[in-house]
């Protein structure tokens, strides 16, 4: 898998009103995001989902986004304060190999891992982060793009969420995305 990570300059194509029409996000995120509940989004971009999800956590909610590209966090907060939910998202800069969200254990309810786990540097590593930020109950929408992963390497990434102590289900219908659902294994 390439470690690349996506260009800045992508970020507004990304973000771009276009991508509704193949992809809605309240379609995809209002069955599992509600009011007042933790999200965690790793690699949010330019904010596509960001600005959804905090609608959906509402003001008593918030959003943790974490990016390793400034100006794609620049791009988040020009859209997320131009829609009015500023408020309750919190942006940061990746700074290290891992998202570094040690602050989070065991308090989000919903992680949003989408188009970019195939960028990461040590996916085993990010994987042990997300189980370890969940809530018992907590659910991680997991997508990767079709086009970008393979089947196997699908496989692969969930097989290393596996071995993190995450179950694994079969996630939403996407078209022309791979996509799971992963869990904090009941004790
Ligand atoms: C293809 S974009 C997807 C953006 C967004 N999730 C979406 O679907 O619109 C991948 C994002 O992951 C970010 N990223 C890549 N490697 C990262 C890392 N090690 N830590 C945090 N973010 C990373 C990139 O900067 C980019 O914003």
């Amino acid at each position: 898998m390439a470690h690349d990570f996506c260009p800045w300059w992508l970020g507004p194509f990304l973000a771009s009103p276009l991508r509704r029409l193949r992809l809605d996000p309240h379609a995809l995120l209002a069955p599992f995001v509600h009011e007042g509940m933790t999200v965690f989004e790793p690699g949010p971009g330019m904010g596509f989902f960001t600005i959804e999800l905090a609608r959906l956590v509402g003001p008593r909610g918030r959003v943790i986004c974490v990016d390793i590209q400034s100006r794609m966090l620049e791009g988040l907060s020009r859209r997320t304060l131009k829609a009015g939910v500023s408020d309750r998202i919190q942006a940061r800069l990746a700074t290290g190999r891992l998202m570094g969200v040690n602050d989070l254990r065991g308090s989000v309810d919903f992680v949003l891992a989408y188009a970019m786990v195939h960028e990461l540097p040590d996916p085993a590593g990010f994987f042990r982060e997300v189980a370890a930020v969940m809530k018992a109950g907590g659910v991680c929408l997991f997508a990767e793009p079709a086009g970008h992963v393979t089947e196997a390497d699908f496989a692969a990434s969930l097989e290393l969420a596996r071995a993190a102590g995450l179950s694994v289900r079969e996630g939403p219908a996407v078209r022309s995305n791979r996509t799971a659902f992963l869990s904090p294994k009941a004790i």
